[in-house]
């Protein structure tokens, strides 16, 4: 096994972070690393909104279904769908001119975004992860539309799509376990799922609860962050209507 590999195969997210403050130098890696990223066409249709400043860390804090460990991080990215940019460069040399039916970004050009920003994420979370940093996705980002909007001054055709909180930290938690391979991973074709596949994907002690889907469902699915962040994603995907 490689570094790499030993440093992904190690990832855990970390939410307790201590006073250390994350170096410049350390900050220019882990933006550099994300901006090497994969990108559909080169667009980079992303941009990454540096938030150092504890008044803002602390406004994430609680916009983003209050998690008062934001606060606690030493530097947050947030990664932006941008389709903006490149729709104002359009604009600006009169595309329409030439295509009558040019108007404004699409949906695909909206997934693009969304696969770029995430690729460009995972890049930095890793190279701040092998600079001995600890990190955590915040995806309560997506919700409170107005709020988010008004906070970063987005413009249209732009999302945050994710919040990576990072920072120093003294102890690192237990690696989380995974589903088996064998529910995951599938050869050539998807396979037939049946109520066995289900029950083995399952089986695992931490789902032994016999009201865990009920539970689960409950905590996550039906809990109000979920539903702001539904209301929240369908008016930013309004956008690209
Ligand atoms: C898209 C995404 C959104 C997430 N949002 C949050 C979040 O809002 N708050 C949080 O504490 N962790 C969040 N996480 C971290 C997950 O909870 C974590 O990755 C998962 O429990 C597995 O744990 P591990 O990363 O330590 O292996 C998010 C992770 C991803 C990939």
């Amino acid at each position: 096994m490689n570094e790499v590999i030993e440093l992904l195969k190690s990832h855990t997210s970390i939410r307790k972070f201590n006073d250390t403050k994350i170096t410049d130098e350390q900050v220019h890696h882990i933006i550099d690393s994300a901006m090497r990223g994969a990108t559909a066409g080169n667009m980079m249709s992303y941009s990454i909104i540096k938030v150092s400043s504890k008044e803002t860390l602390s406004k994430l804090a609680k916009s983003c279904d209050n998690q008062p460990f934001i606060e606690g991080a030493d530097l947050a990215l947030l990664f932006v769908v941008d389709n903006y940019k490149w729709h104002s460069f359009f604009e600006q040399r009169n595309i329409a001119e030439v295509f009558p039916d040019y108007k404004g970004p699409s949906i695909s050009d909206f997934m693009l975004g969304v696969q770029d920003g995430m690729i460009a994420a995972q890049n930095a979370v890793m190279a701040a992860e092998s600079l001995g940093l600890g990190t955590c996705y915040i995806g309560d980002i997506m919700e409170n539309y107005e709020y988010h909007k008004e906070l970063f001054n987005l413009p249209q055709n732009t999302m945050p799509l994710t919040l990576v909180v990072m920072g120093n930290y003294d102890t690192k938690p237990q690696i989380r376990e995974r589903f088996d391979k064998s529910c995951v991973v599938f050869d050539e074709v998807y396979p037939e799922i049946s109520e066995g596949f289900i029950n083995n994907m399952f089986s695992k002690e931490e789902f032994k609860d016999s009201d865990f889907a009920v539970k689960f469902y409950k905590r996550k699915i039906d809990a109000p962050f979920f539903k702001e962040m539904l209301r929240s994603i369908k008016k930013y995907i309004k956008e690209w209507d």
